[in-house]
């Protein structure tokens, strides 16, 4: 398990390349077992997540090569429709394999994820959909167990919007017999990147982009070539990651469409900023002012920028509160940023934060992948030297997060060893 070290206080310049977002490209990997072909799938980021799907998919027969962010992903040689604990354990998206193997197999075998580090994260939806497409879903033995014959279309109303239950049903839905209409349907980028690959594959997905989806079902899907759009999340990590040092950077092949919310909050709290086509460039002030968030499904603030923004908080010039309605327990990374000094209290789900006027270094641990950007940021800006623990987490969702943060100037080095 490696550590970073980082000396505080370097005021980060420069540019920096966006990668292709993890939460599409995992939900992208997945739609290729709907058919047997040969994928190709551009701007895919090189993350252990990645290579986690990866490893799945290869146990069940597909054949996968990363090369410079292009993904080619062969599934003709699929013959096993089992995602083993061994893989969901280390990652929950590995649900996303149910879908598309009850929808092409009519069977799939797929091991419950268990909480996460935060707290619960149920997949009732995930099953209540798939048992709505006529499937019958039977849990044995810690594993979801799914047959039927051919699904059929239904209608599916969700009662809460989740990304992977609709991303689920939206790929067990496209080769099912008639309709199917999914109500309150999710409408992150990531999901409405995931039905532009199933309609380009040749599914029939009217809505795309609203919470309203009509699935008509087709016989047969066709592999295609398709490009990752940018990761949101690593965008406005970095965006925090100068407004907490006071910088000034630029971030290419971004997508600010798909960062709204956060943009609004990053001028709230003074940053000036500058939006083009595909690209954001932002200018800190000296001191940031203190913004409330509340998260809250696309197009609100997200959750998973929530403890970025709570590091930023940490530091401005007065008192703000973070409510995270999503996931109530996501706080784990507060305990860890109160040792570099940072006075923040938690109530129920809302971080009630008092800026100070500097952080500390000290050595703190990542326990999950925001909770440990977040203490990458205020390591950034904390006096002396800061040690991160356990950055496995972080190797999950950012792409050579340190060489890009030294490429700004940042001062950060990972040290490899087993005892972190
Ligand atoms: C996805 C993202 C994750 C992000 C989250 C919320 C991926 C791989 N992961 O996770 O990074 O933090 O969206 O934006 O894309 N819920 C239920 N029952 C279910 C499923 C979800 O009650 O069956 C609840 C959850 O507890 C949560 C809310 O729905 O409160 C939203 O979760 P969901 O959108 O499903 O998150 P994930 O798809 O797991």
């Amino acid at each position: 398990m490696d550590k970073f070290i980082i000396r505080g206080g370097k005021r980060l310049s420069g540019t920096v390349t966006i990668s292709g977002a993890k939460n599409a490209t995992l939900a992208m990997m997945p739609a290729g077992l709907l058919v047997g072909g040969v994928f190709h799938f551009r701007n895919t980021p090189e993350l252990r997540d990645v290579a986690t799907m990866s490893d799945l998919l290869r146990s069940m027969g597909a054949v996968i090569d990363l090369k410079d962010g292009l993904l080619t992903l062969d599934t003709r040689k699929v013959t096993k429709q089992e995602a083993p604990y061994e893989f969901v354990k280390k990652m929950r998206a590995s649900i996303y394999v149910l879908g598309p193997l009850i929808g092409r197999f009519g069977r799939a075998k797929v091991s419950l994820p268990g909480g996460c580090a935060w707290g619960p994260r149920p997949v009732d939806l995930h099953i209540e959909g798939i048992r709505k497409l006529g499937a019958q879903v039977e849990l044995k033995r810690g594993y979801i167990v799914a047959s039927a014959p051919r699904l059929t279309g239904a209608r599916i109303s969700f009662d809460v919007s989740s990304v992977g239950a609709t991303g689920n049903v939206m790929m067990a839905a496209v080769l099912a017999k008639g309709t199917t209409v999914i109500e309150n349907a999710a409408i992150e980028p990531e999901i409405t990147a995931l039905a532009d690959l199933l309609n380009a594959m040749g599914a029939r997905i009217a809505g795309v982009g609203t919470k309203h989806l009509e699935i008509e079902g087709v016989d047969e899907l066709h592999a295609v070539d398709a490009d990752t759009i940018a990761d949101r999340i690593e965008a406005g990590t970095f965006l925090a990651a100068a407004a907490i040092t006071g910088g000034s950077i630029t971030l290419l092949r971004a997508n600010p469409d798909h960062c709204s919310a956060v943009l609004v909050k990053f001028e709230e709290a003074g940053c000036t900023l500058r939006v083009e086509k595909d690209r954001i460039t932002i200018s800190a002030p000296k001191t940031l002012q203190p913004v409330d968030v509340t998260t809250g499904a696309y197009p609100a603030f997200p959750t998973d920028m929530q403890a970025q923004w709570t590091a930023m908080m940490a530091i401005a010039g007065g008192s703000s509160v973070v409510t995270d309605t999503i996931y109530a327990d996501r706080f784990k990374h507060v305990p860890e940023l109160a040792r570099l000094g940072a006075a923040v209290t938690l109530k129920e789900n809302a971080a009630y934060i008092r800026g100070v006027r500097a952080l500390t270094g000290a050595t703190v641990m990542s326990t999950d992948l925001r909770a440990s950007a977040s203490l990458i940021l205020a390591g950034l800006v904390a006096e002396g030297t800061t040690e991160v623990l356990r950055v496995y987490h972080l190797d999950r969702g950012y792409q050579a997060i340190e060489q890009k943060l030294r490429a700004l100037g940042a001062d950060i080095e990972r040290v490899a060893g087993a005892e972190f």
